[in-house]
């Protein structure tokens, strides 16, 4: 098979930790070139990986170098970069949250759209294995009516993660747009919306700045959620579990409850109403936390998706959903409503 030309827009922690390793292990892609505005870090990732620099993006996109691209920078540049790609005829790859707005959202796939080209958004979390497993059980019926979940993302926060630190973009509200609602919620929006095969139709929340006094994004968010056959749940968010990471949901349906990630071990425990528990070893979850990193799925899943020309398997469509539970939930805080998705 022909190889795929791929670039890489952002060379910070996500790019280092999981789109630059698993496009260089892919056999069907050639990594051609990276881009940073930081040209120390451009040039240092460029080295090790034995490929082209550039510290503007538009220079990368119009070098005819390459046929798709990571896009791996703050969020505020999520849709103006990987609308310049499109546009350039280029394929997408681009990390979440997928924008700052729907309207930016709809930018996105409108360019993909005319342009013929694939664009694909980075929610890892639906390709953990427990979270298929789970989605499996209640797409089959195994689990019955489902009636309720609560799901958590939470760890320290991006300080010790972001190659820029505490001084970073991610704690910055013209850069980040949103906090840990956005950087952690986002995907739990995602994964509940996966997993249940619903949407989310009604949202209530609390989005709170409290434990960061440098931040001026959110750092703490709690958040109700109404899907459309009317189950109900909570979501909560948070740069502020000091010791522990939490990346851990619960569904509770008419025959089980299913625990995801919320044994160290066991990644899937279903608790069968008739007293039977049955527990799946299926592997880690992707965590910041030391030896969590594992293959993500979604390098191979993009490149595949544009060599055999088939729909990615989180389309533009999909991140805007799950973007527009995270916008509903800001709004729900600042009017103190319950706000309809859509
Ligand atoms: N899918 C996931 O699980 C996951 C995990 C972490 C981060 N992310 C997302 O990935 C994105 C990047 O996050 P990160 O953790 O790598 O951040 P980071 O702070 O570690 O790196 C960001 C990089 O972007 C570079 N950059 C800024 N402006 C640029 C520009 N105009 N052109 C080129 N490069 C530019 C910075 O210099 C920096 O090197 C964010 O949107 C974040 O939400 C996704």
């Amino acid at each position: 098979m022909k190889k795929l030309r791929i670039g890489v827009i952002g060379c910070g922690s996500i790019a280092q930790h999981r789109h630059l390793p698993e496009y260089q292990v892919n056999p069907n892609v050639e990594l051609v070139a990276v881009c940073d505005i930081n040209q120390e870090r451009a040039m240092e990732v460029a080295e090790k990986y034995g490929v082209i620099s550039y510290t503007d993006y538009n220079e990368l996109l119009k070098s005819g170098e390459v046929e798709a691209v990571s896009v791996c920078t703050p969020n505020y540049l999520h849709a103006p970069i990987s609308i310049a790609a499109l546009e350039a005829g280029l394929h997408v790859l681009c990390e979440k949250p997928m924008a700052t707005s729907k309207e930016e959202a709809e930018a996105m796939i409108a360019a993909a759209e005319k342009n013929g080209k694939k664009l694909m958004i980075g929610h890892n979390q639906r390709f953990v294995p427990s979270h298929q497993k789970a989605r499996q059980l209640i797409q089959s019926g195994e689990i019955g009516k489902i009636y309720s979940f609560r799901t958590a993302f939470g760890h320290g926060g991006p300080e010790n993660w972001s190659v820029e630190g505490k001084e970073g973009w991610f704690f910055q509200k013209e850069k980040a747009f949103v906090g840990a609602m956005g950087d952690l919620g986002v995907h739990k929006a995602d994964l509940i919306r996966y997993v249940l095969g619903e949407e989310i139709t009604e949202v209530g929340s609390f989005v709170e700045t409290n434990a960061k006094d440098f931040a001026d994004v959110d750092d703490n968010a709690v958040c109700v959620l109404k899907t459309e056959s009317g189950i109900i749940g909570t979501l909560a968010a948070s740069w502020a579990y000091v010791s522990k990471e939490d990346n851990s949901t619960i569904i509770y349906g008419e025959k089980a409850i299913l625990r995801l990630e919320d044994d160290p071990i066991n990644s899937l425990v279903v608790q069968y109403s008739t007293g039977e528990v049955v527990k799946y070893e299926l592997g880690k979850i992707q965590s910041n936390d030391a030896g969590g990193q594992s293959n993500s799925h979604v390098i191979e899943k993009f490149v595949n998706a544009v060599l055999q020309d088939q729909e990615p398997a989180v389309t533009g469509e999909e991140g805007m959903k799950s973007l527009e539970v995270i916008l509903a939930a800001l709004k729900s805080n600042e009017t103190k409503q319950i706000v309809q998705v859509r």
